[in-house]
């Protein structure tokens, strides 16, 4: 059976989209932008792997194509195409199961996989080719992260090559530069982009075959997920060695901070909480945290202490370590601590030794559970976030509407979100750097805070009242779109 694609006027490209995969924030981002933007009056539709472990969250999902032509350097190999619908937005997901059909989507513990230049190159050409059988091309590509940054650079040569993408435009976003898709240049060979684009203006970076920089050097627009990122990627501290080419993209280059979506992340009506409260009324987070405290078996004594929490991936970027390092310091101040992440072994090993130490006043979660991050955000009173860098952060995000004032680092998107104590607009606490002791005393300032009764309440309230709403970010993207050519139709 072949049915024809929709015929969106942005076709985005993603290779996480919640609530179908996850990792982390790219997945919260492609379930909502779409959506918004759909709501925003444009035509969109997703690409995004079909992944063995892939989650239909109750939607139904149909075969449209099984054998979806990718061409060169993949002749005889084909890709299967099931399509869904999600609030209104046309899904494709691209299937090959010996590239999708794995336990995990990049990585196992011990390590990535070995063929994820492979993999995701062909993601990219079977996008492609399957939107080439649209009526009428999308007017942008919007492209996300390494994964899928090769679409602009194909993109480029392909409007010199085949009438039917000259007026099509690119936007790459770059959700974390830390993660360049890095490969051996031998594999640049196989890829199926013309020799030309192997230069230092092009793919080509230290001698390596870097997929994110063909985003970066060829679309017609780059930007990344908060005003703040955008600006630190231009220097060597923050570029992870992408500032020269930043730089010289200076122009086209633009920070559009996050949304939250609060339909999926609020107190109000969240259906994975005990009860549900709203900013004048306390109760329900005290019920939430009372829960919590059972569910994790933690001492009731807690239920008047304060009680700080940590969500994300157990990486350096997420300061785990500097949360590790104060650990026994926080510990000996009465209060519980709750970590949910997975990441490095390390780590994992060094939280759950701690637990030990700290029967009933501190728990470990180490996994990933959707559900529990919901709870813990309600629960807790202080949220800690000491990244390193950070592009845009969307926990901190969720904190602040669950009523959870946050402790982070200066950084990113953390400077675009969370206004800092002592202004009288606080809603939490940021720290100039990276560094145990000023976390510490950040922490100790939010404590002291905390026991202010009436001064803790009004920054909650702030906190809740913070709105990052989708529409807003939504909004930006149209007007980028539009000024790299895209017209609406309702205009
Ligand atoms: P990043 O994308 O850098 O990991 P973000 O703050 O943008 O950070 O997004 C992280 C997302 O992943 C959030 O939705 C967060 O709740 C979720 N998350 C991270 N680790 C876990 C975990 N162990 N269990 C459940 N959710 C997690
Ligand atoms: C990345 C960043 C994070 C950002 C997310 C979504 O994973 O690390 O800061 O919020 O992408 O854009």
């Amino acid at each position: 059976m072949v049915r024809t694609p929709d015929d969106p006027q942005v076709l985005l490209l993603t290779s996480e989209m919640f609530p179908f995969s996850k990792t982390g924030g790219l997945a919260d981002v492609m379930g909502a932008l779409p959506v918004a933007l759909h709501r925003a009056g444009v035509r969109v539709a997703v690409c995004t792997p079909f992944y063995g472990r892939l989650s239909a969250g109750g939607h139904e999902v149909r075969l449209v194509q099984e054998r979806c032509p990718v061409g060169f350097p993949w002749a005889p190999i084909t890709a299967e195409i099931y399509r869904t619908e999600y609030h209104g937005v046309p899904v494709y997901f691209i299937g090959r199961s010996e590239y999708f059909d794995r336990r995990y989507y990049y990585n196992t513990y011990s390590g990535d996989y070995f063929d994820n230049c492979e993999r995701f190159t062909f993601f990219v050409r079977a996008s492609l080719q399957w939107a080439r059988q649209m009526k009428t091309a999308p007017a942008v590509i919007h492209a996300h992260d390494w994964q899928s940054a090769l679409a602009p650079a194909f993109l480029h040569y392909l409007r010199s090559s085949d009438p039917f993408w000259k007026d099509t435009k690119s936007v790459f976003t770059i959700h974390n530069l830390a993660f360049q898709g890095r490969f051996s240049n031998r594999l640049f060979e196989g890829s199926g982009l013309p020799t030309e684009a192997w230069n230092q203006e092009g793919v080509e970076f230290f001698g390596d075959f870097n997929l994110l920089k063909g985003g970066i050097a060829y679309a017609d627009a780059v930007t990344t997920v908060s005003p703040s990122y955008s600006r630190e990627i231009l220097s060597p501290k923050f570029g992870c060695g992408m500032e020269g080419i930043l730089s010289k993209r200076r122009d086209v280059l633009h920070g559009i901070l996050n949304g939250a979506d609060y339909d999926v992340w609020g107190p109000h009506d969240d259906r994975y909480l005990p009860c549900s409260y709203a900013s004048d009324d306390s109760s329900g987070k005290i019920e939430c945290k009372k829960a919590l405290i059972r569910e994790l078996w933690l001492a009731d004594q807690l239920e008047d202490r304060p009680l700080l929490s940590f969500i994300g991936r157990l990486r350096k970027q997420k300061g785990i370590d500097l949360l590790i390092e104060i650990l026994p310091q926080l510990m000996n101040k009465g209060l519980g601590v709750v970590v949910l992440g997975e990441g490095n072994l390390e780590y994992e090993q060094r939280l759950m030794e701690l637990v030990e130490e700290y029967p009933g006043t501190l728990a470990v979660v180490i996994g990933y559970s959707e559900d529990l991050a919901h709870r813990i955000h309600a629960a807790s009173d202080i949220f800690l976030m000491p990244s390193r860098y950070e592009p845009c952060g969307l926990t901190q995000m969720y904190a602040l509407r669950f009523g959870t004032p946050p402790v982070a680092t200066a950084v990113g998107g953390l400077i675009d979100t969370i206004v800092s104590y002592p202004s009288p607009y606080a809603t939490g606490f940021t720290f100039a750097k990276p560094e145990a002791k000023l976390f510490l005393s950040a922490i100790n300032q939010a404590l002291r805070l905390w026991n202010n009764k009436a001064s803790w309440r009004s920054m909650v309230r702030r906190a809740m009242k913070q709105a990052f709403t989708w529409e807003r970010s939504a909004e930006q993207y149209v007007k980028l779109y539009k000024s790299i050519g895209m017209t609406i139709e309702s205009d």
